[in-house]
């Protein structure tokens, strides 16, 4: 009786893992989705804990877990309750790592638990008595949640600055190399007897572990979000092992969502930067090593007064704002919101044109404006945004450079030639807002910068828009 109601727990948490990640492609359900999702999780978590028996027995050590589920909920709640929205991709990428060690470590326990139910003569080869599938099983676990959560903790020291980053030449063929002395260990093991069985299963988890690091070691730290959301996927596999060494069905819906959201939005991210993940994980995009067509020196820029800006926007009818990585940068998001504010009561016709990839992690410019409440009506796609430029009086670049690059489009040479841009020169003005003529995350120069239409109008973002706001207020 209780293991049904326990596997009709299980479903419904099912169920609302599918409902909340549906819901988290809508921005305006996305918060509820979670809160579906969480929900579900505690569900499941707390049915295991008081429903889950073996052989008649509960589960017990109630202390430990309570303990456990008290300390880790604090720490998480304080932490996401502090984290600054620029800092969300390190905090994610820690989170990930967490998970990634539970599935280690459940891995390692079910090895040692197995190791005890089929302990026979500690002489006969462990491959005699272990089924196959069930080692597979637990070494897969073992594997990815190590070099996730290796992977995860260098991704989120190099976002902070904490870890530079560290390549040499042949760092990928050591790094395959390493990968081979993994599966080696993890094959050693399966045929040792159960006397020697312990050390090349320690091996295998060390060397999974500096396999993690290396992977992620020599890749620069504008790549992370890509690279986050590739060991994401890497957990939820290793968390779906998980549910197969339990047979909990739970457990292994979550883990195989998460592993295949994960795959899929990686395979979208480097889409929308049009770059393989091969490109990703050995490539140079960014920094200094972008090709001559992204060096070449255009010129003199045209500056605009902030007067002059203030005017031309509030007399325009039309004005589409367009968020970049500088906003998030400066924190601006709310002073921008006070300015399309002030906009439309005069009358103008405000909208955000929002690029899939702008800022530094999927729907970065999405949360940013809904944390100081830009209406999501107000958010044009890509594809909807560029239908509407031509129409548009002012574009106001707001810390945006690569989405807006003219390069991706007429520049064979150029790294990012064939990412879709946004077309703001389509538009009657075009006013951008940076700080200098530093160039942004793919390290190559604008030609937008140096066009008749556009105007730089330098400072940072936070500073200009409030500047902005009191020049028109004083109109
Ligand atoms: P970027 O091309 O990185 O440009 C950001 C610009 O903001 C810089 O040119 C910088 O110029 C300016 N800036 C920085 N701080 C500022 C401040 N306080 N005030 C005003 N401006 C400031 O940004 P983007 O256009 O959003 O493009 C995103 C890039 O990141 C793309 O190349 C994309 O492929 C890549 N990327 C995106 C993602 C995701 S999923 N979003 C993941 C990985 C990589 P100054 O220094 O002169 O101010």
């Amino acid at each position: 009786m209780e293991l049904n109601i326990l596997t009709l727990c299980y479903i419904i948490a099912s169920v609302t893992f599918i409902v909340g990640l549906k819901m988290l492609s809508n921005p305006a359900k996305a918060r509820n989705g979670n809160l579906v999702a969480a929900a579900g999780m505690a569900l499941a978590i707390f049915a295991t804990i008081f429903l889950y028996e073996d052989g008649g027995e509960k589960l017990g050590n109630y202390a430990w877990i309570f303990g456990g589920i008290i300390i880790g909920s604090v720490i998480g709640t304080l932490a996401a309750k502090k984290v600054k929205m620029t800092a969300m991709p390190e905090m994610v990428s820690l989170f990930n790592g967490m998970g990634g060690a539970c599935a280690a470590l459940i891995s390692a326990a079910e090895f040692n638990h197995l190791y005890q139910h089929y302990k026979g003569p500690m002489d006969i080869p462990y491959s005699s008595v272990m089924p196959v599938g069930e080692y597979i099983t637990i070494i897969a676990g073992a594997i990815i949640g190590s070099v996730s959560f290796a992977g995860s903790v260098i991704a989120w020291g190099k976002l902070n600055g904490r870890i530079k980053d560290f390549a040499f030449k042949g760092q990928h063929l050591l790094n395959i190399f390493i990968l081979l002395l993994v599966l080696a260990a993890a094959v050693f093991a399966y045929q040792s007897q159960f006397k020697n069985i312990m050390l090349p299963f320690l091996l295998l988890g060390f060397f999974a572990f500096l396999y993690g690091v290396m992977f992620v070691m020599p890749i620069g730290g504008a790549d992370m979000p890509v690279v986050i959301s590739l060991l994401n996927s890497f957990t939820g596999v290793a968390a779906a092992t998980g549910g197969f060494l339990y047979n909990n069905k739970a457990m292994l819906t979550g883990g195989i969502l998460v592993g295949a959201a994960g795959t899929l939005l990686t395979i979208l991210m480097c889409k929308a930067m049009n770059r393989s993940l091969t490109n990703v994980l050995i490539g140079s995009f960014g920094g200094s090593k972008a090709g001559p067509a992204g060096q070449k020196q255009q010129g003199a820029v045209k500056e605009i007064t902030l007067s002059d800006a203030a005017v031309v926007m509030a007399y325009a009818n039309k004005v589409m704002i367009v968020p970049g990585y500088g906003l998030a940068v400066a924190q601006a998001q709310h002073a921008c919101h006070e300015l399309e504010k002030l906009l439309e009561s005069k009358g103008v016709n405000v909208r955000y044109a929002i690029h899939p990839v702008a800022g530094r992690m999927p729907g970065h410019m999405n949360v940013l404006l809904a944390e100081s409440d830009v209406p999501y009506e107000k958010l044009l796609e890509m594809e909807q945004a560029n239908e509407e430029f031509a129409t548009t009086d002012v574009v106001l670049i707001l810390g945006a450079n690569d989405v807006v690059n003219p390069a991706a489009k007429t520049d064979p040479a150029s790294p990012i030639y064939g990412m879709p841009i946004l077309d703001v020169e389509l538009a009657k003005n075009v006013v951008v807002n940076k700080r200098s003529m530093k160039p942004g995350y793919a390290g190559i120069e604008n030609d937008l910068f140096f066009r008749p239409k556009t105007s730089m109008l330098f400072g940072d973002a936070k500073k200009v828009l409030q500047d902005l706001v009191s020049e028109i207020k004083s109109m």
